[in-house]
């Protein structure tokens, strides 16, 4: 039985699988998408339901772009269509919507969603839900590095007094950005058990959680038996 008393704080998930659930069905990869888009949608609302303060989804990664012109422009134009469709359910739900990424390169109508599902949730204080778009572990990292290098160079900080934490505060999880912090629980559907560059500095003491059900045929009951699963684990953080 889940213990609704001891919901994670900061649950990531890995939406993998969409492409293969298209596949056995004989659809093109979008309605995979489109199928993994009400997924999401659901999960947002249990998160929101358990009192969950951060859910964040790995939507399009740096390395997405890879893919052909039709899925990279056809997931846009989902985003798009989400944000239309769920402003309003979102603002009566109360949940917040942040980005974590470089959202820049998206194109123009992509990027105008976005800032508005920004900026209408921004004083919303429910469920924080964080999209990860063009978003990269190794980037997020880099980018903080080279910060904090210029500082350096510029005489502000000495190497030595660089810690963990002034990482962790330029990073897209970090106070300045979506406040998000580490997330206690990772999960990647579609049996796949790997990271592909998500989370890297942030996962260090996250559990994880691999399940074979493909992403669209992820349920609100598939979520509840990962945080059940979570909730049977034994966090150490390296001490006994
Ligand atoms: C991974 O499945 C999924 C993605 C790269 C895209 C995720 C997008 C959504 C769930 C819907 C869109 C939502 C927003 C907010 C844009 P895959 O295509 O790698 O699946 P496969 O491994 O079976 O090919």
């Amino acid at each position: 039985m889940l213990d609704t008393n001891r919901i994670p704080e900061h649950v990531a998930v890995i939406m993998d699988g969409n492409g293969r659930w298209a596949k056995n069905r004989g659809l093109p990869r979008l309605a995979g998408h489109n199928a993994g888009m009400k997924s999401m949608i659901e999960v947002v609302r249990r998160a929101n339901d358990l009192g969950m303060k951060h859910l964040t989804v790995y939507a399009f990664s740096t390395e997405n772009w890879k893919r052909s012109v039709e899925e990279v422009s056809g997931i846009f134009k989902l985003l798009i269509r989400y944000v239309e469709s769920e402003l309003k359910e979102l603002m009566d739900n109360n949940v917040r919507i942040r980005i974590l990424g470089d959202y820049s390169p998206l194109p123009p109508d992509a990027r105008k969603a976005v800032d508005k599902a920004i900026a209408n949730t921004a004083g919303n204080t429910g469920l924080q839900f964080n999209i990860a778009l063009n978003y990269g572990g190794r980037a997020e990292i880099l980018r903080a590095v080279r910060e904090l290098a210029e500082e350096a160079a510029d005489g502000d900080l000495a190497p030595e007094e660089i810690t963990e934490e002034m990482i962790s505060e330029r990073l897209y999880t970090g106070a300045r950005e979506t406040g998000c912090g580490d997330p206690e629980l990772i999960i990647r559907t579609s049996g796949e058990e790997r990271l592909s560059n998500f989370l890297l500095w942030q996962c260090a003491y996250s559990e994880f959680v691999f399940t074979d059900v493909l992403w669209p045929d992820f349920s609100p009951e598939e979520f509840e038996k990962c945080i059940e699963k979570y909730q049977k684990r034994d966090r150490r953080f390296g001490g006994r």
